[in-house]
């Protein structure tokens, strides 16, 4: 059977990540979020201090990150410099300053680089912003994940509630907002629906219905492969 890159692109907490590792684990793909790059690279900054307006602060740090992923029963789990970052990366701070870092041009060079060295060998789900119109434009099956707003914010309330975080509703729904809009408006590589993707809007979905309805999506594409022209 051929394998095949499936792209997944679309806003905050939409569920990207849980749909590219279900999908990974029912074809046996590897999957890779490519926000959790993003968020690690973020970090490093934080912890190095790296002022985001200086170029060349940008580009040495960016020389001195070495980023691995391993793939554990807890899913994959993301390295910086040979630490496990995985949860650190999920916390407010990084959250906060993660678009902005991911808005400079010379963290998306090297991130995409990183991003096609490891789809070279196809059989790979990969999820981000960018992944259908940049890192994979020939990729042979792209999705773009949606949700209504306000179901993004409640399940990401519910969330960060049944994590103990004290967080409001409002505030939950004013930080998606927030990054949407950075992550949209952006001058390189703003989020964008390709125009050969096929929207999945997930808002009256549970995550199995939604790996259903991309799975029947594979199943087509990979049909269509196989069969002779
Ligand atoms: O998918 P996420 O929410 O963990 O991503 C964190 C941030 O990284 C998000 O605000 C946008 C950015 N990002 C990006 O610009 N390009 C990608 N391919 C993936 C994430």
């Amino acid at each position: 059977m051929k394998k095949i890159i499936i792209a997944i692109d679309g806003h905050s907490s939409c569920g990207k990540s849980s749909l590219a590792k279900a999908l990974g684990t029912a074809l046996g793909y590897a999957y890779v979020s490519t926000g959790d790059m993003y968020r690690a690279v973020t970090l490093y900054f934080i912890q190095n201090g790296v002022n985001l307006e200086d170029a060349g602060a940008v580009h040495e740090a960016l020389r001195n990150i070495r980023l691995h992923f391993e793939h554990g029963g807890q899913g994959n789990r993301i390295f910086l410099n040979g630490q496990d970052v995985s949860q650190e990366i999920r916390k407010m701070p990084v959250a906060n300053l993660v678009s902005p870092v991911a808005a400079i041009p010379e963290v998306r060079r090297e991130m995409v680089r990183q991003q096609q060295a490891m789809g070279a060998r196809k059989g790979i789900v990969m999820d981000g912003r960018d992944i259908g119109t940049v890192v994979f434009p020939k990729a042979e099956l792209k999705i773009f994940l949606t949700a209504s707003v306000d179901e993004r914010a409640r399940r990401r309330f519910e969330e960060l509630k049944e994590k103990g975080q004290c967080v409001s509703f409002e505030e939950v729904k004013n930080n998606l907002l927030a990054r949407d809009r950075i992550d949209s408006t952006r001058t390189d590589s703003p989020l964008l629906q390709a125009n050969d993707a096929l929207l999945l809007d997930n808002t009256f979905f549970n995550l199995e219905q939604s790996v259903e309805v991309a799975l029947d999506m594979v199943r087509a594409v990979l049909a269509k492969l196989d069969s002779p022209a």
